[in-house]
């Protein structure tokens, strides 16, 4: 009698460390699951506002280089615009677009890119006051990239595979942006903040107007065509933009903008490579942006932000992060946050 006790308790026990055993392994088998889900799996597209002050941003704000900084600023004079265009581009088809989620995907990227162009546009102000005459690039680049050739000379297809190939662009140039981390390490807060944000979002709606041009018209031959004019005009205006920068800066010259050129290409600030292989991406024919697996840097860098504007206005940054973008992002590095400012 006393041995059938003692052998029905050890089976007891030994059944509840077979249960214990098994549920650790399962509870550990869906964190690891849980974690590849949570960098790649598609991001929700969040248009977000906000409303960066941008007073005190020093001259030569990036990396304390004046060719860097003009690089940069280059490509912020060609935000609001071209922001303005890619939303025609794909607005102008979305009454067609059978498939009802892209229709909501394309109104979320519509209200993100509205809100690009409004943060960027408002940078303009601070160049004015550091003496910059905008004024000449921001009447001809608009007049002949989108009066005369947007409306006059390129089919409405056209424009939208361009606005797609500029996308792909953009994606990749928000993974650099996020993956190298330059901006946090080497710019101030507040262009940090606004690079980084234009970055995750830019990431979270990547696929928008290719998936639109899918739908469209799914011809190889269009999609090649616009990459090819995006790429051409993304490099004149952006270059153009940028050297009327450098040529307007009485606090550099030629040998200081060469040496920061050189010293760039030397330590690959600017990962040139990083396009090459982009253009090389949606030029092949089974490409999708999906296939480029960058949301874990626009997750990481989510968290970051949220955690520090969390901080910035005394909560916690967990009940920011979790309201955007899940627990995954609550793996915020406190090594990364810098004291936030009064204007976040
Ligand atoms: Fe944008
Ligand atoms: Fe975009």
């Amino acid at each position: 009698m006393l041995f059938g006790v003692t052998e029905s308790m050890r089976k007891i026990k030994l059944g509840r460390f077979v249960v214990k055993r098994f549920a650790a392994k399962a509870v550990k088998a869906a964190k690891r699951s849980g974690r590849k889900r949570s960098t790649t799996a598609k991001l929700e597209i969040v248009p977000r506002t906000m409303g960066f002050e941008f007073d005190d941003v020093p001259k030569h704000w990036f990396f304390e280089s004046s060719f860097g900084t003009h690089v940069a600023n280059g490509l912020n004079l060609l935000f609001p615009e071209g922001e303005k265009y890619f939303i025609r581009s794909v607005a102008h088809f979305a009454p067609q677009l059978k498939n009802e989620e892209l229709r909501s995907r394309v109104k979320a990227f519509t209200a993100q890119e509205v809100r690009h162009g409004l943060e960027h546009e408002r940078f303009f102000e601070v160049l004015r006051r550091q003496g910059f005459d905008l004024e000449r690039f921001l009447s001809y680049y608009p007049f002949i990239a989108y009066d005369v050739l947007e409306k006059r000379v390129y089919p409405r297809k056209l424009n939208l595979a361009i606005t797609a190939a500029a996308e792909h662009y953009t994606a990749t140039f928000a993974e650099t942006c996020l993956r190298d981390r330059h901006f946090p390490d080497h710019a101030p807060q507040q262009m940090s903040d606004l690079f980084m944000w234009h970055a995750v979002e830019e990431i979270e709606h990547k696929s928008v107007a290719y998936d639109v041009l899918q739908e469209v018209d799914p011809g190889y031959a269009l999609r090649l065509a616009g990459l090819c004019v995006a790429t051409v005009q993304l490099m004149v205006f952006w270059q153009l933009g940028s050297l009327m920068l450098m040529r307007q800066d009485k606090d550099t010259s030629f040998g200081r903008l060469a040496r920061e050129w050189l010293m760039a290409v030397k330590t690959r600030r600017f990962p040139a490579g990083d396009y090459a292989r982009a253009f090389l991406q949606f030029a092949s024919p089974g490409f999708h942006p999906s296939q480029i697996h960058n949301e874990k840097y626009a997750r990481e860098a989510l968290a970051y932000l949220s955690a520090r504007y969390a901080a910035a206005r005394g909560e916690k940054s967990e009940e920011t992060v979790s309201r955007r973008d899940g627990p995954a992002s609550s793996r915020v590095s406190s090594a990364r946050l810098r004291p936030a400012r009064a204007s976040v």
